[in-house]
């Protein structure tokens, strides 16, 4: 990981580093049908309510954005070309006004009443130089008396420690492929404080044979 850059937690991670979890159209068609309405994203879309313009970063596949675009002026920005393409398809889509780009360094030269950062897209920004550069982007586009809602796992919890494969075993339908089984496995580097998890999906070929989806390693910031 020190690899890509000489000092990473210094200059943070390079913009142009993808990340196959939602880069991958392969992978990114599960997103959907694994995800979904959460409490998290419910919770955001009622703190919307009264709001004129709202800026959701780290927009992904756009649920939330596109729900909240009718009626009002609404931005979905993420660097994950595959999670937009999907964004703009889905119903409410035209609504939206998407952007691909880096929550770290964009400048939209406008403000907003809500800035959104769910679904744990702040867990991408992996060193204290990323974070640091998001809360420039906060404070360039937040309007006077805005809110900023983002969300974060609380490190105590050590939540990473359960994204393992038998306490994630899981079974969604996916649109074309049907039944899906999925799971993850994880790994931490305790001096860089990244954790790197996969997700492997595996559908029924037939009674016999699963197909296994390749996984890609995503990672994901521990504290
Ligand atoms: C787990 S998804 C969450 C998507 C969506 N907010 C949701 O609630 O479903 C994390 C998203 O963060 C995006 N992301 C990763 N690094 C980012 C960055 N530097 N700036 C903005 N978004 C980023 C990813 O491309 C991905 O779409």
């Amino acid at each position: 990981m020190t690899s890509l850059l000489a000092d990473p937690e210094k200059n943070g991670y390079p913009e142009n580093m993808q990340d196959r979890l939602f880069q991958d159209p392969d992978l990114v068609q599960f997103y959907d049908p694994d995800n979904g309405w959460g409490d998290d994203t419910r919770h955001c879309l009622a703190l919307a309510e009264k709001v004129e313009s709202v800026l959701d970063l780290g927009c992904g596949t756009g649920l939330l954005a596109a729900a909240l675009g009718p009626g009002r002026d609404v931005w979905g920005v993420d660097p994950a070309e595959a999670m937009l393409e999907i964004a703009r398809k889905r119903p409410g889509g035209s609504t939206v006004t998407w952007i691909q780009a880096d929550g770290r360094s964009i400048r939209l030269r406008r403000r907003f009443d809500l800035i959104l950062m769910t679904g744990h897209a702040f867990q991408c920004l992996l060193t204290d130089a990323d974070q640091s550069a998001l809360r420039e982007t906060i404070a360039a586009h937040l309007a006077p008396g805005g809110s900023f809602i983002f969300d974060s796992r609380n490190p105590v919890r050590e939540e990473w420690r359960e994204w393992v494969p038998d306490l994630t075993r899981r079974v969604f339908d996916h649109p074309e492929l049907g039944r899906i089984t999925a799971w993850n496995d994880v790994s931490m580097d305790a001096e860089t404080q990244i954790v790197t998890y996969e997700t492997i999906r595996a559908y029924p070929v037939n009674a016999y044979t699963y197909y296994m989806l390749g996984a890609a390693n995503h990672l994901s910031r521990a504290r």
